[in-house]
């Protein structure tokens, strides 16, 4: 179970409080943000540090650029605008923050330019973090988004800072991932869905041990029916990983556990927007068809798989959701997650756009913000960022409950 520091046990009046945030948004090519949930996600540590008084500095990669040479594309303008808009106060942008010390008045926040700008962001060089370290008094990671990335504001940090702890969204996250995870309510179900087997292979090896269901969708659902001597015609798979599909089946069966494949299938012969559906059952796709979304009978499994569990994972969709003739697999899915009275998370961008797609926001028990970080801690692993913040609670700790000798 993750211990760790939170924001809001801290002392902050008159503190320099650093927060980073991922605020990695997706951008039009007019720069315009195309998507702020991040922002949005990431407003309560700042509310929460401003109202308790502290001098506020919000640092955030964005994009991918090259350090020590960021260019106009890279800037975080855009995202300063859009904070500013949403704090109702001015949040200026602070370039060459490393050179020379912001200055920040208590109850003020600025953000502080692209840390992927800064030579040693990347390779989690301790000179740099600790540079970095040094212009707060608290150090706040509520980057879930960038947890499983070991980087001088994510990692080395929090080694240096005098105080490392957790923001209100990186809380919140762990705490519903860790829910999900850590001593789920059973039946647990994951849903995997998505083009490849190999892309979530490690993903679907972890879950095959831990839950009671796995839910398989897309490409992936279809190289579990080719391993389960279905015929797919040409549908989107993997048959060099059969084996490894009917290994995860395996495991799944000796615990008490399944894969629920799919019964009926929509085909079409062709991928495209107006390409007719036609319903068959799963044995009787056609050499020339390819599988594009599950048939109502599948559906109907699936619900009452999802009304019997109790603890919900999803990432992926299981067919083309983008074509209205093939949504309706993966509508039906999203409305029997919320229809179940199980604790739902789900994460992952394809998922978030089916979740907006269908309207069900409001009703999924937890949406993840994290891409790759929610897939990592899917995976079982130990998310860096994660890691930094509990030793840093540990050593916290120690010299503050120094053992006791007799
Ligand atoms: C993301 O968008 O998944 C995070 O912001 C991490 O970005 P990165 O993959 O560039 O590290």
């Amino acid at each position: 179970m993750t211990t760790f520091l939170r924001l809001e046990d801290q002392a902050l009046v008159g503190r320099r409080v650093l927060i980073r945030a991922d605020l990695n948004v997706p951008v039009d090519a007019e720069g315009r943000i195309s998507d702020d949930t991040r922002i949005v996600a990431s407003l309560a540590a700042m509310r929460l540090a401003l109202d308790g008084g502290a001098s506020v500095l919000v640092t955030s990669h964005f994009g991918r650029p090259r350090e020590g040479a960021l260019t106009a594309a890279d800037s975080l303008a855009p995202i300063a605008r859009r904070l500013s808009e949403l704090l109702g106060r001015p949040v200026p942008l602070i370039t060459d923050w490393l050179e020379e010390t912001p200055r920040v008045h208590p109850g003020e926040i600025v953000l502080l330019e692209n840390c992927r700008g800064n030579v040693g962001e990347k390779a989690n060089d301790p000179a740099l973090a600790q540079r970095i370290a040094r212009l707060c008094d608290i150090y706040v990671n509520d980057a879930f988004g960038a947890a499983h990335r070991a980087e001088a504001t994510t990692h080395a940090i929090a080694g240096f800072a005098p105080v490392a702890c957790a923001g209100p969204l990186m809380a919140a996250e762990l705490d519903a991932l860790n829910r999900a995870f850590a001593a789920p309510r059973r039946p647990l179900v994951a849903i995997v869905g998505g083009s490849k087997v190999s892309t979530k292979l490690s993903i679907l090896r972890s879950l095959a041990e831990r839950v009671d269901r796995l839910i398989v969708g897309g490409g992936i659902a279809n190289t579990f029916l080719l391993a389960a001597g279905h015929p797919i015609g040409k549908s989107l798979a993997e048959p060099d990983l059969v084996p490894e599909a009917r290994e995860i089946m395996a495991i799944m069966a000796a615990r008490g556990a399944s894969v629920p494949l799919p019964l009926d299938v929509l085909v079409a012969d062709r991928f495209a927007a107006d390409a007719p559906a036609t319903l068959r059952p799963v044995d009787s796709v056609g050499d020339d068809e390819m599988i594009f979304d599950v048939g109502p009978q599948t559906s109907r499994l699936l619900a009452s798989v999802l009304q019997e569990s109790a603890t919900i994972v999803w990432n992926g969709p299981l067919g083309v959701f983008e074509f209205a003739n093939f949504a309706a697999g993966t509508e039906a899915l999203a409305t029997a997650i919320v229809n179940s009275p199980a604790f739902s998370v789900a994460g992952g961008g394809d998922t978030l756009a089916a979740i907006s797609q269908f309207g069900v926001s409001e009703r999924i028990g937890y949406i993840s913000t994290g891409g790759g970080a929610f897939l990592e801690f899917l995976e079982g692993r130990t998310l860096p960022a994660v890691a930094a913040l509990e030793a840093a609670a540990q050593a916290h700790h120690q010299i503050k409950e120094p053992v006791a000798c007799h």
